[in-house]
Order: C-alpha cells, then sequence, then structure tokens
C-alpha cells in the first residue's frame, strides 16, 4: 500500500480521504505538479516550483508553494523510491473545501494538498526503437492551457482518443497548427532543424521541453520556436514528444501516416542519450 500525503498527513492510500464539499471534486479549482526524481533526486525542482507559484498566483489561491518540496522528499522516502533510478511525485493544490459556491470562499478556506509518488518505468531500448504512433485532435482546452491546472477533461478526451485509435499519444491541433501532446510537448524534426511551438497561453510551458532545447544548444543542433503548421508535422523527418512522464519519446506515425522512415530519428535518439546521461542513466 503507498503512502500518500493529504493535508499535513502521511497516510495508507486508502484512508487519504478528502470532503465532499473540496474544490477540486467540485470545480477542478486547483493546479498540480509532477516532478520526477532520479536516484532519489528531484530534478528541475525549481522550475516545477516557479511553474506552480505562477499557476496559483494565477488562480489567486493563497499557499506557500515551496514548502512541497520536503513533502515530496518525504514521500519518495516513504515509498521505498528514495534510491530508485526513476520516479515522480505528484501534487496537486486545490482552493479547498468550502460549501458549493462558484466565487472564492469568504473569508478562504485553508487549501487543499494532495501528492503521492510513483516509479517511473521507461520503455525498454527495444520498445524506444519501435517508435510510438499518435493521432491529431482538435485543441478544445481553454485559452491559459499554460496553467497546469486539475482541470484536464480535454486532456482526457485527447488520450482516450488515443486509446480508441489504437496508439499512445494525441496531438492537438488548434487554427491547423500542432501544438501539443495530451500530456507532453512536442517537437519536430526537418533538415536537422528542432522545431517546437512557441511559448504562450495555449500551450503547457514544459519543463522537459525547455531542457531538452538546452540539450539541443549543447549539442549544436538548432532550434526554433515557433508554430507547426499540419502539413509540416506530417512531412517532419522527425517528431518527438517530452515530458516528465514521457522523458522523450519518438512518434514514428501520426494518423496513420509514417513520419520519415517510420523509425526513431538521430536528433531523437542524440537528445535522448544526452537526456539519460544527464539524469544519471
Ligand atoms: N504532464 N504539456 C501538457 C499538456 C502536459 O500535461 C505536460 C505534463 C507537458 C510536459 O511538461 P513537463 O515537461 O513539465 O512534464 C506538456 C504531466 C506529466 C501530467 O499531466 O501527468
Amino acid at each position: 500500500m503507498s503512502v500518500v500525503h493529504l493535508n499535513g498527513d502521511y497516510l495508507a492510500k486508502d484512508e487519504a480521504k478528502v470532503s465532499v464539499d473540496e474544490r477540486g471534486f467540485l470545480f477542478a479549482d486547483g493546479v498540480y505538479e509532477v516532478t520526477p526524481a532520479y536516484g532519489g533526486r528531484l530534478f528541475r525542482w525549481p522550475q516545477h516550483l516557479e511553474r506552480i507559484q505562477k499557476g496559483l498566483a494565477a488562480l489567486r489561491i493563497d499557499f506557500d508553494a515551496a514548502a512541497l518540496e520536503g513533502v515530496k522528499y518525504e514521500l519518495l522516502a516513504r515509498n521505498g523510491l528514495d534510491k530508485a533510478s526513476a520516479a515522480y511525485v505528484y501534487v496537486q493544490v486545490t482552493r479547498g473545501a468550502a460549501p458549493r459556491m462558484h466565487a472564492f470562499p469568504d473569508p478562504p478556506v485553508a487549501p487543499g494538498v494532495y501528492a503521492f509518488a510513483n516509479p517511473y518505468h521507461r520503455p525498454s531500448t527495444e520498445r524506444w526503437e519501435q517508435g510510438f504512433r499518435a493521432v491529431t485532435v482538435p485543441d478544445q482546452r481553454w485559452a491559459r492551457a499554460d496553467i497546469k491546472a486539475i482541470a484536464l477533461l480535454p486532456n482526457v478526451m485527447a488520450q482516450q482518443a488515443a486509446v480508441d485509435a489504437g496508439v499512445s499519444n494525441a496531438i492537438f491541433v488548434r487554427d491547423g497548427m500542432a501544438m501539443e501532446g495530451a500530456h507532453n510537448n512536442l517537437f519536430v524534426v526537418a533538415g536537422g532543424v528542432l522545431a517546437t511551438a512557441p511559448k504562450s497561453n495555449y500551450i503547457l510551458h514544459g519543463v522537459t521541453r525547455d531542457f531538452v532545447i538546452g540539450l539541443a544548444g549543447d549539442l549544436g543542433i538548432p532550434v526554433e520556436e515557433r508554430a507547426i503548421p499540419l502539413p509540416e508535422l506530417f512531412a517532419a523527418d522527425e517528431v518527438f514528444f517530452t515530458g516528465t512522464t514521457t522523458e522523450i519519446k519518438p512518434a514514428v506515425a501520426v494518423d496513420g501516416r509514417q513520419i520519415g522512415d517510420g523509425r526513431p530519428g538521430p536528433v531523437a535518439r542524440r537528445l535522448f542519450a544526452a537526456f539519460i546521461e544527464a539524469v544519471g542513466g
């Protein structure tokens, strides 16, 4: 039985209970973060912290997210993941529990904090080398996809569309542009140049995305942050996803159309090798 954190307590998951007045439950009124841990060390925690702080500020939830670092380490330890080669910690902060009214509770109530830790299972080399397939879906999200809100219904529907199509990833398309995956960011490679959608209110500003752009810089691979028209996605030499629970995953087919030669390409391979080295193997 895993141990989770709920509002200051560490509990067996079975014993963790939330109020039916919890606004996360009623309104999806909250934000979350998923932070990787390699060898028991949180990876890029300051970047994840900054993002959740921005989200909390945007939603006007008064909570000191810096305190979550200790919660995350405690959860890794209590779940035997403090030496795990790869794990991740999920945390969400909601506006708290109050009788259902759309506007914020007045006076404010204590935010609701829930967190858990899980091992991360990287695909085997053989699986990775086969590549992954994806489908495109219309991007029906709200205009603040940069806030990592727990309101993920469009992402849930998109990922289910992928599952229904027998593939592993969905790509959101807005106004003819490939934006990002249902739970990861998206890169294309054409003529040796990497491209990914620019940071805007229409995508999540992925921590892994930034890290991979940095790795590309180190490797001398040019990167363009710009809109990616759908025809460019289909015509790309390579397509890959990045994210905390994705790391780097190559897409070898989109909507049934083969990408490049139908195998993970050299740029994704080089970046993934550099990524694995950076996170300690
Ligand atoms: N998702 N885009 C979306 C829509 C995401 O939900 C995520 C992460 C990313 C990648 O961000 P990062 O590199 O910071 O993990 C991009 C998490 C892992 C999730 O929802 O489980």
